[in-house]
């Protein structure tokens, strides 16, 4: 079955069409379009919802079309639409979820709502492809699964037992670990977005020079205001100010070995704590299978400690394939239909911003 996904939960508007076999084989990636806004936001340091909601509306036609034709396919040979309908900005979501109903009726196909969330940990599904430049895991993961789910918006534990059968073991109880690495390139002047800059940056840097709180949270849960604060005091220190200077001018004062011993300092830091708590999961419950899932996914730090931690080898998805896309989308929504889960209503499906697994 052929499956086209649909994303517009926050700064890209993505489809793609996957293909889906059987439920043990693993999807085929045939496309995957991708447009960001981000340049548009680069100026204000972060996504701006109204920007991001008005490109959508502007690429969602030629992008769907697009996926499309890389995927050489027309609409009869399309099954099924997936598209995200949370969690995620409201008015990006709408544009997504609009469209995916209106084809879903016009072109009378079966429409597949699903957890943005969710989404990317299917990601990890993806085992072949017809384009070229995508390196893929040979095979899909195994139950019960481990799932690292880190991103700009959620970092958690969870476990799945089987498809759409798992429990949230821990979950961040304020920032996520990709927000707490965007609010750290801005203090340390590092471009927008953080994550890759910080991580980059970082890489020539002294992991160890400065030393970093890590929080201490009962069971799977997460914290990382604490070290988002303990970089803005640090960085503050560094320049010979005190807490009351305004971080916006930290920037122009920070040295270039202050600032990439910082980035390396908090990288090593944020990567150990989610490293540890996915180790003492794995302890506990002892799965066939550790993924990870979400833009951080695609840090080569965290790939790196998490090998060294465990024990079973891990197969990576994609680096394409950790930030936001239609193919993760697409997917999600192929081992829906493949394994019998409900449709959504075309004339009534509504969006979840706050949406959690
Ligand atoms: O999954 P995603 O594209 O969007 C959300 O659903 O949130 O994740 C975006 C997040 C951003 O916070 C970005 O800074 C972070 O993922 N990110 C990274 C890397 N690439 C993206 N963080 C660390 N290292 C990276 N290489
Ligand atoms: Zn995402």
């Amino acid at each position: 079955m052929k499956v086209l996904g649909i994303e517009t939960s926050c700064d890209e508007t993505a489809a793609a069409v996957v293909e889906l076999g059987n439920a043990n084989g693993g999807a085929r990636l045939r496309s995957n379009i991708v447009a960001s806004s981000m340049d548009l936001h680069k100026q204000y340091g972060g996504v701006v919802p109204e920007i991001a909601a008005r490109s959508h509306i502007e690429a969602i036609t030629p992008i769907i079309k697009q996926a499309l034709a890389a995927a050489n396919c027309d609409w009869p040979d399309i099954d099924a639409i997936a598209v995200t309908y949370g969690a995620g900005l409201g008015g990006s979501l709408l544009i997504g979820v609009l469209t995916a109903r209106t084809l879903a009726i016009i072109k009378d196909k079966p429409l597949y709502a699903c957890n943005h969330v969710e989404g990317h940990v299917y990601a990890n599904f993806i085992t072949s492809t017809t384009l070229p430049d995508y390196s893929m895991p040979p095979r899909q993961p195994k139950f019960p699964m481990l799932a690292l789910i880190v991103s700009g918006g959620h970092t958690q534990l969870t476990l799945f037992r089987n498809h759409f059968d798992y429990e949230l073991l821990g979950r961040t109880q304020d920032d996520a670990i990709g927000e707490a690495f965007d609010k750290v390139a801005k203090i340390i002047g590092l471009p927008y977005p953080g994550g890759p800059s910080v991580e980059k940056g970082g890489r020539a840097g002294d992991s160890r020079r400065f030393k970093l709180p890590k929080a201490k949270m009962p069971g799977y849960d997460f914290s990382f205001s604490g070290l988002k604060t303990a970089v803005l005091r640090l960085a503050q220190a560094e320049i010979g100010k005190d807490f009351s200077f305004p971080s916006h001018e930290i920037p122009s004062l920070l040295s270039d070995q202050q600032r990439i011993d910082i980035a390396a300092s908090f990288t090593r830091v944020a990567i150990e704590t989610v490293v540890d708590k996915t180790s003492r999961a794995y302890e506990e419950y002892q799965p066939k299978a550790v993924v990870i899932a979400g833009g951080v996914a695609a840090s080569q730090e965290l790939r790196r400690k998490l090998s060294e931690a465990l024990p079973i080898a891990i197969e990576y998805p994609n680096f394409k394939l950790c930030t936001d896309n239609g193919a993760m989308i697409a997917t999600l929504g192929a081992y829906k239909a493949m394994l019998g889960q409900p449709p959504a209503d075309p004339y009534s499906l509504e969006i979840q911003p706050n949406l959690s697994m």
